[in-house]
């Protein structure tokens, strides 16, 4: 027998239900923001993800090698490669350009409740807007999703890795392994890289600053530990709640958090991360920034920013708040009953199915009693059933399958019987 891979999930027909709803409310709200879809490969060269993607993502690739040599990748996400085809391909769209795609992605992971190594992502991006009023809308986004999917708890967590930034007075490459070692909250790490950097002095006011979460008064705090470093940056954050209230973000919704630094190494900007509280260990469920690709893939220089929500732990947190609605059932099961009725059961239930109702058809030959027992089992609101003498007479019985009443009713009523009872 052949065991799934590891941090790998197969889903069964009511999460599938589940994860569709949540996938069908995020894409309905995007293109009512404006959203258009796009999709890009499975796999891309393995340089497009090592260019930027950061000291935390590189070692969590799956990588392989194709049979012309090629050195390759599994997404680990989708944010650089909608960049990679914005550069080669979307340039010439109209300004902004607001994109949104959804699938699965790739990390080599230690697996968990809530954290896999082939798990799904709702991304959107939007390049070339203004960067306030582009943050804002991505925000108003992801916060919208949550809502329109029935979760009552979030917490957005706001940042600005800018100001971080501006006070790290070090090399990309470096401000990249301090950046990390903030973002794990791995201060051995932090302790070494700055004592390696000859700046040990700004361990302190680092460590403290991330610690800093709240309303906007911590945004004044944090400025003071960093002696003048990053005012623009507060001052954004500042601009940005106004926004987020004109969008009806309640204020309770979210915090500034000087904390957010972000796995990925792509930021820039603003940045921010959503919990639900509900989920224990892994309960990030989405997370995103403005941050600087197209330049380095060889595009001119836009403001680019976007987030996405991980689907798994979407549905999880929904799961937990009981937001799931009953599944639509099936209107009706179709029961031929003895020699002869089969064709003309499959023109009813092609009827019905041609009217737009869901209905399914006894496929085994089962005799009726069974086949109620079945239709019990499948949640059909309705089991129609078809036996010869009823046929000679152009009739059917209906058994509303919640109350057992049984009726008969004409062929040519079977649908409204069915749609209206
Ligand atoms: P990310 O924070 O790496 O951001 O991932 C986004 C979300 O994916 C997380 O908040 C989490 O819900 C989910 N996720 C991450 N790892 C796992 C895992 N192993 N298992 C299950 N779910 C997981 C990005 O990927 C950025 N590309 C977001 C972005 C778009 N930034 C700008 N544009």
């Amino acid at each position: 027998m052949f065991e799934r891979p590891r941090g790998t999930n197969d889903w069964g027909p009511e999460d599938m239900t589940k994860r569709r709803f949540v996938e069908t409310r995020f894409i309905q709200l995007a293109e009512s923001f404006g959203f258009r879809e796009v999709s890009t490969p499975t796999f891309e060269s393995l340089e497009l993800f090592t260019t930027k993607s950061g000291p935390g993502i590189v070692p969590q690739l799956y990588t392989f090698k194709d049979r012309g040599g090629r050195d390759l990748a599994l997404r680990p996400e989708f944010t650089a490669p909608i960049l990679r085809f914005y550069v080669n391909e979307l340039r010439s769209l109209p300004k902004p350009v607001k994109v949104y795609t959804t699938g699965n992605v790739f990390r080599y992971e230690e697996p968990q409740k809530g954290r896999y190594r082939e798990f799904f992502q709702l991304n959107a991006e939007i390049i070339g807007g203004d960067p306030l009023p582009s943050d804002a809308e991505v925000l108003a986004l992801a916060i919208g999703t949550m809502r329109a999917i029935g979760l009552k708890q979030v917490k957005v967590r706001i940042g600005n890795i800018g100001i971080l930034r501006s006070f790290l007075p070090f090399g990309p490459a470096d401000q990249a392994l301090v950046l990390h070692s903030l973002d794990k909250r791995n201060f051995e790490m932090l302790e070494s890289e700055l004592t390696r950097l000859g700046r040990k002095d700004l361990s302190e006011p680092l460590r403290k600053t991330i610690a800093l979460s709240g309303d906007a008064s911590i945004l004044d705090a944090a400025a003071k530990i960093l002696g003048g470093a990053g005012s623009e940056g507060f001052r954004y954050l500042r601009d940005l709640a106004g926004l987020l209230k004109a969008y009806g973000v309640a204020e309770s919704d979210y915090a500034f958090d000087m904390g957010v630094v972000r796995g990925l190494d792509y930021y820039t900007g603003m940045v921010f991360e959503i919990d639900s509280p509900n989920l224990g260990a892994e309960k990030q469920v989405g997370g995103g920034g403005a941050y600087t690709l197209a330049e380095l893939f060889g595009g001119e220089r836009v403001t680019q920013t976007g987030f996405a929500l991980g689907l798994d732990r979407l549905v999880m947190a929904a799961e937990a708040e009981g937001a799931f609605e009953p599944a639509r059932p099936l209107d009706a099961y179709v029961i031929p009953i003895g020699e002869g009725t089969r064709e003309k059961a499959v023109e009813v239930v092609t009827t019905l199915r041609n009217e737009g109702l869901w209905a399914d058809i006894d496929l085994i030959g089962r005799g009726p009693s069974k086949n109620l027992d079945y239709a019990n089992a499948i949640g059909a609101r309705f089991a129609v059933l078809l036996g010869e003498r009823e046929l000679v007479a152009g009739r059917a019985t209906v058994r509303d399958m919640t109350s057992g009443a049984q009726r008969e009713v004409a062929l040519v009523d079977l649908v409204e019987a069915i749609r209206s009872p």
